[in-house]
């Protein structure tokens, strides 16, 4: 009856559903997109080719990419009136919030003629929102500096356009550096799906009602934004800062407030809550950052050396060793990205460009199969029935 059901907050033991999109093993560090290792993937493949692997479940022939590319380029301009959505933000609004309110606000374009019961119609809400979602991040970043938006170019790679809508500006030619575009490429690549993440089931629950599939992407989004999800990267980035420098006392500092069980603080960028082992992508993000750096001269970057410092202290330590604690996906993106001119405020901007990828997949096969409206239940904790007082 009522009241007997299994009460599991965060939803520590429960599947909320089947998937066959990507795998982890949290103890081994193993995380795999439909089939393939995400560290083969990171080296040999590029975004555009995990988005399509990711949402129609192989890696696509040539054929098959020219096509789907093609289709994501011939999507990557949004409506013109778009631009006006901007224009009731402060400058100073957190891109996140742009990010999420305008990408919502798609819905409003792709409504009235869709069903969402219909494959076509689907795959092309995917492409829509895989095409427009970094024009949309880069706008929030042009707005937020107040320079012109830049109409996407679709001679461009993924990666690359993206750089350029972000830096390019009317007064001088811009050539994209590749040093910077294939480490864009990657953090795309890596960030692209994690299974059942916290933004990606609530994309599933939205979805689960049979919303407007761009309204279901602004709720990842939303979702995506907390420090202890997606927020982190820009979270590592404040954190370095504050730290100031490598000395010992000042990363043992922190390191000792993040053991504080009286201090909310936490070390931004570590622990999982699925991997007791290295975050595979962490790993990959780790050699990403020493060559970028490497290449762009920036070896004796102060907040690399803090990171690593930090790292290799904290890997020492009794507190986050016995609680399997490594450094996750987003210790060292933001070091990278910071290196390439990104503001920090556009870290989780990035990730959710990425992740909504991922989130459309999820979406796209949670709809492509039978699903139940997502409705879990509760234990009542408050009062018994009682009476109304009458006067
Ligand atoms: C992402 O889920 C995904 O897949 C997410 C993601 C994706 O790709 O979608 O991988 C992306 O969100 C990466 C995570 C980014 N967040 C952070 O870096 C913020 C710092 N990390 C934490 O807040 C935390 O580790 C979580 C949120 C990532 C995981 O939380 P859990 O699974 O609920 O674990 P927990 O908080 O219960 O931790 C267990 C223990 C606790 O100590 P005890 O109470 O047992 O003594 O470990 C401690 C925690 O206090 N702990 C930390 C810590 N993380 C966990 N202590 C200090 N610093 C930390 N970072």
């Amino acid at each position: 009856g009522d009241g007997l059901f299994t009460y599991d907050p965060g939803f520590m033991a429960t599947s909320s559903c089947q998937s066959a999109i990507t795998y982890i093993d949290g103890g081994q560090g193993v995380l795999l997109h439909r089939g393939y290792p995400i560290d083969q993937l990171a080296k040999h493949s590029n975004f555009v080719e995990v988005c399509y692997t990711l949402l129609f479940g192989d890696l696509p022939n040539d054929e098959e990419y020219a096509d789907f590319q093609a289709r994501i380029r011939n999507h990557t301009m949004v409506h013109d009136q778009i631009n006006n959505f901007f224009k009731g933000f402060r400058r100073d609004a957190h891109p996140m919030s742009m990010l999420c309110s305008v990408t919502g606000g798609l819905a409003a374009f792709y409504h009235d003629h869709m069903n969402i019961k219909k494959e076509e119609d689907r795959v092309i809400s995917a492409v829509r929102l895989i095409a427009k979602i970094p024009t949309i991040a880069a706008m929030a970043y042009k707005y937020s500096v107040g320079q012109p938006f830049n109409t996407p170019r679709n001679d461009l790679s993924y990666a690359e356009n993206f750089l350029y809508m972000m830096f390019a500006t009317p007064s001088e030619k811009y050539t994209v550096n590749p040093v910077y575009a294939n480490a864009m490429d990657r953090i795309f690549m890596l960030h692209a799906d994690h299974e059942q993440n916290a933004s990606t089931s609530t994309v599933r629950m939205a979805g689960s009602t049979g919303a407007n599939p761009f309204a279901c992407i602004s709720a990842g989004i939303a979702a995506l934004w907390g420090p202890a999800h997606g927020g982190a990267n820009e979270a590592v980035l404040k954190m370095l800062d504050e730290i100031g420098d490598d000395s010992e006392e000042n990363i043992q500092r922190f390191i000792d407030k993040a053991k504080d069980k009286n201090d909310p603080f936490k070390l931004m960028g570590f622990g999982h809550r699925v991997y007791r082992n290295f975050d595979p992508r962490a790993k990959v993000m780790k050699e990403t950052c020493d060559e970028v750096l490497e290449e762009l001269g920036l070896a004796d970057d102060a907040q690399l050396k803090i990171a690593k410092r930090l790292e290799q202290i904290a890997l020492e330590d009794d507190y986050f060793i016995e609680r399997k604690l490594y450094p996750n996906v987003d210790f060292y993106s933001g070091i990278i990205l910071k290196a390439m001119g990104i503001p920090t405020n556009m870290f989780t901007v990035i990730f959710a460009v990425s992740r909504t990828s991922g989130w459309i997949s999820h979406w796209h096969e949670m709809l492509s199969d039978s699903y139940k409206i997502s409705r879990p239940r509760q234990l009542y904790t408050g009062h018994d029935q009682r009476e109304y007082p009458q006067k």
